[in-house]
């Protein structure tokens, strides 16, 4: 079997999405995670593979299937999280969709146990693998960040999208929890404005935002 040429409108570029929640251990049995449940993530590296990329995913734990097409790779924590972003680079684009733990603890090697009463936990803060990317010798020439907000959603993405460096922000309201669900109401924060999509499955929102960044990579 000869392997073809990818064709598609991202047919020769390297494409970088994280997805998932990342989990902070706290000793060998707990872990402070954030809420995700991946979906979103996963639906644009699946949508970006079909559309002839090569993808990289960095994936925290979660329990989906790999995309057809798309290379996988496993962590846990942020800083392994991105350590495996910054080894897949260069990639042209890179859309990091991860729910990041914004703190991790010095983890307890030995089991913490209930009856010794509850724990303190010290909390250090976790690298920021949007900004990181942001100012990298290999900045890939889209980068695309993701926010989930409660309170002033535009406002906060068009700050995040300044003090990360990113091109583009995807945000969504959760004060109403859409945690986990199948559909996603999004708006496109770029340096032109904002955008406000329907609400959408998050197969179509992934596809739309992979047919935008082709077009911002031609
Ligand atoms: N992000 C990241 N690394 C982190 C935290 C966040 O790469 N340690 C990325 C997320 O993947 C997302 C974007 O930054 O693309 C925004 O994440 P968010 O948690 O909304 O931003 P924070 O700067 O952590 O702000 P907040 O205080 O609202 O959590
Ligand atoms: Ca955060």
């Amino acid at each position: 079997l000869v392997p073809q040429p990818a064709a598609g409108p991202l047919a020769g570029k390297h494409i970088l999405v994280t997805a998932g929640p990342t989990h902070e251990p706290i000793d060998p049995v707990r872990v402070i995670a954030n809420r995700s449940s991946g979906k979103q993530g996963f639906a644009i590296a699946a949508a970006a593979a079909q559309a002839g990329a090569r993808v990289t995913l960095v994936a925290g734990p979660v329990s989906l299937p790999t995309p057809g097409g798309v290379t996988r790779i496993d962590v846990e924590t942020a800083e392994q999280m991105l350590a495996a972003a910054d080894a897949a680079l260069p990639a042209d684009a890179a859309i990091l969709v991860a729910a990041v733990a914004d703190w991790k603890v010095a983890p307890s090697p030995t089991k913490l146990k209930k009856s010794a009463g509850p724990p303190r936990l010290e909390f250090a803060p976790n690298p920021d693998i949007l900004a990181t990317l942001g100012r990298h010798p290999l900045r890939p020439r889209l980068l695309v960040g993701f926010a989930a907000e409660t309170g002033d959603l535009l406002a906060q993405a068009e700050a995040k999208r300044n003090a990360k460096g990113a091109d583009w922000i995807v945000a969504n309201d959760v004060s109403g929890d859409v945690m986990g669900g199948g559909t996603n109401q999004v708006h496109l924060v770029t340096a032109g404005g904002d955008e406000e999509w329907d609400h959408l499955p998050k197969e179509e929102v992934g596809r739309r935002l992979v047919a935008r960044v082709a077009e911002a990579l031609r």
